[in-house]
């Protein structure tokens, strides 16, 4: 399975030199006897990370953009044999917290290669990056707001810092993950030069930043494309003020096809567009994505619990939920759904019929389904399902709501497969209280 040619199955690759990195790897791909063999050793719900398939995004990513920089935004997922993985492959970390921050030196990180995007950051984030960065002064702060510039100055920050601009235009996969003209995100774009200008009076500025929005495909290319010819314009009005950036970083987003049959993103087109859409610039470029790292290297492992007839659809409980996968409940985002038992031929039947399957969780709250009425090979007690493209915002997003302790994650890398995060315990969930 870490052999990812065998994942070419549909003919995504373009051309030989695209045979071994496809542009995606489906559910599809999988090898379901392997999926099958980690979930009877580590129980479900389990989440399966393959690093080998991490690595080949971040080489795409770095091949599509040879001349900028790509930031691995870590938000994503943030488990360290991931960050680690990430590291290695040299992309710098960007970090929308103190606790990713942590995290990204942990894993080994150098400052250089950690950017702080703070966002309304509570008084302990900027405390705690303020301490980094006195021991790491390479490490850079972007600021979203006057106001956090002056909560730096008096922590005694006097480091590299970069404008986050909002630049008016947004695009996204769901409304709710459309920053790009959300008043909550980033410094007026009309506002911005003169930030800079007075800023890099007392900081070193070192960059300028916009982000649209997360799973950017199809028309909402378009936006991108202003967004980033926006970027461009300031960056040139910040240059003739006499201000020397060192990077206009035009955020991540770029999306992955969630549906069986959504073609891929053409990250070499999207590439070509941003750098034609920014113009000349004395500055390097900077793209930071997170989900095409990691959302195709990830499936969640799950086990049907509970089938019940209704006269509308087959509910088809399973042991993992909302609180372990959330993206469903959260933004209607579609997941593809293998039956693996059905398949391997192990179950009670080969050639089951396909039914409408609602796939639910054992949260008690309605949002908690995975997909209503899906065509699904009929689901039986015990059977194994798959859960595609859960690598990115998935674990990262899990709680222990319901008193669900979160689950296990196995992480692969050159045909072996280790724990990399053990399955929490019903001890764990009280172990924070103190009566
Ligand atoms: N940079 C900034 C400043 C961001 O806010 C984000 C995502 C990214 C980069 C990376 O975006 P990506 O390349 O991963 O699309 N939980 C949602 C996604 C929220 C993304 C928030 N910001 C989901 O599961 O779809």
């Amino acid at each position: 399975m870490s052999d990812s040619s065998e994942g070419v199955s549909r003919g995504e690759h373009r051309g030989d030199s695209r045979r071994d990195n496809p542009a995606v790897r489906r559910l599809a791909d999988w090898d379901a006897a392997r999926l099958a063999d980690l979930a009877g050793e580590y129980g479900t719900p389990l989440y399966v990370t393959d690093l080998g398939r991490v690595r080949e995004n971040c080489a795409r990513l770095r091949e599509a953009f040879p001349d900028a920089e790509v930031r691995y935004a870590a938000k994503a997922h943030t488990g360290r044999a991931v960050l680690e993985t990430v590291r290695d492959a040299g992309l710098p970390a960007e970090c929308a917290s103190a606790g990713e921050v942590h995290r990204a030196l942990g894993a080994g990180f150098s400052g250089a290669e950690v950017q702080y995007t703070a966002v309304h950051p509570p008084a302990g984030d900027l405390d705690y990056v303020v301490d980094a960065w006195r021991e790491h002064p390479d490490l850079t702060i972007t600021v979203g707001a006057a106001d956090t510039v002056d909560r730096l100055r008096e922590r005694g920050f006097d480091g590299r810092l970069c404008v986050r601009v909002n630049p008016g235009v947004g695009a996204g996969h769901h409304e709710k993950v459309r920053t790009g003209a959300n008043a909550k995100f980033g410094v007026p774009y009309d506002r911005a030069a003169d930030l800079v200008e007075s800023a890099s009076e007392q900081f070193d500025v070192v960059g300028v930043h916009a982000h649209a929005g997360s799973g950017i495909s199809g028309d909402d290319l378009a936006n991108h494309r202003e967004l980033v010819r926006r970027m461009g314009d300031l960056a040139r009005e910040i240059s003739a003020a006499g201000v020397d950036l060192e990077f206009v970083d035009v955020g991540g987003g770029f999306g992955v096809p969630y549906e069986e049959d959504e073609p891929a993103l053409d990250l070499p087109a999207v590439a070509e567009a941003t750098r034609e859409a920014i113009g000349g610039i004395d500055a390097t470029l900077a793209v930071e994505p997170g989900r095409y790292v990691v959302a195709d290297a990830g499936v969640l492992l799950t086990r049907v619990n509970t089938v019940k007839e209704t006269p509308e659809t087959v509910v088809t409980g399973v042991d993992a939920g909302m609180t372990t996968l959330l993206r469903p409940a959260m933004y209607d985002a579609y997941h593809a759904i293998r039956n693996l038992t059905s398949e391997s031929g192990d179950g009670a039947g080969d050639a089951r019929e396909t039914v409408g399957a609602t796939v639910v969780g054992p949260i008690c709250e309605s949002s908690d389904v995975f997909c209503e009425n899906r065509p699904l090979s009929r689901p039986e007690r015990d059977d194994l399902l798959a859960v595609g493209n859960a690598g990115a915002y998935g674990y990262e997003m899990a709680s222990t709501y319901n008193s669900r302790p979160r689950p296990a994650e196995v992480a692969l890398e050159d045909g072996d497969a280790a724990l990399v995060r053990r399955r929490e315990t019903l001890t764990d969930l009280t172990e924070v209280e103190s009566r």
